[in-house]
């Protein structure tokens, strides 16, 4: 199958909703390179995305998210770009999103999915207390804006990796 049209496949969608697992593979099946935001700052800053929340705090970790974006979105290399499930928060990011060359694929699951899959600790730190809640609270703030920014919108719900990535792909041809 042919790889995306526009120069980007961009995956946006909340938390635990497989961005960085399907980006990988997708990356693996279109032949080009990923960016993944969180790995990105983390390999920048040297410190992981939970240091960075716990010392600098949440606005400084979105000043790096929004670099790291501009940044990916910039490659000349076609990519596949997982971003973190926070950037659709600032206009700026939307807007960037909106005016790139890239396909951007919004991934969307039930909140229970994603419940499953979020595990404690790790680089979430906005899901330490009341997951269920937070998660759906996000879930109403967010859904518009990533609608906003979406070319299309492909569920995970009851499907693999692998079944996600052939989505994608057919939603790119
Ligand atoms: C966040 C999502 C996380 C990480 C940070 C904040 C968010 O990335 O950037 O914990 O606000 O949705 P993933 O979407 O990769 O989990």
């Amino acid at each position: 199958m042919n790889a995306c049209a526009a120069r980007h496949v961009v995956l946006v969608g909340m938390m635990g909703v497989g961005k960085s697992s399907v980006g990988r593979s997708l990356a693996a099946e279109f032949g080009r390179p990923l960016f993944d935001s969180d790995e990105m700052i983390e390999s920048e800053v040297g410190r992981t995305v939970r240091e960075i929340w716990a010392t600098d705090g949440e606005a400084a970790f979105r000043t790096l998210e929004t670099a790291t974006l501009l940044r990916a979105l910039a490659e000349e290399e076609p990519s596949v770009i997982a971003a973190a499930g926070g950037v659709v928060l600032s206009e700026r990011n939307r807007e960037a999103l909106r005016s790139a060359d890239a396909h951007v694929v919004w991934l969307l699951a039930d909140v229970e999915v994603l419940l499953d899959r979020v595990r404690a600790g790790g680089h979430r730190p906005l899901l330490d207390d009341d997951p269920e809640g937070t998660l759906r609270r996000m879930y109403d703030e967010r859904a518009e804006l990533y609608q906003e920014v979406a070319d299309a919108v492909v569920s995970v719900d009851h499907r693999s990796i692998g079944e996600v990535t052939r989505a994608v792909m057919r939603c790119c041809a």
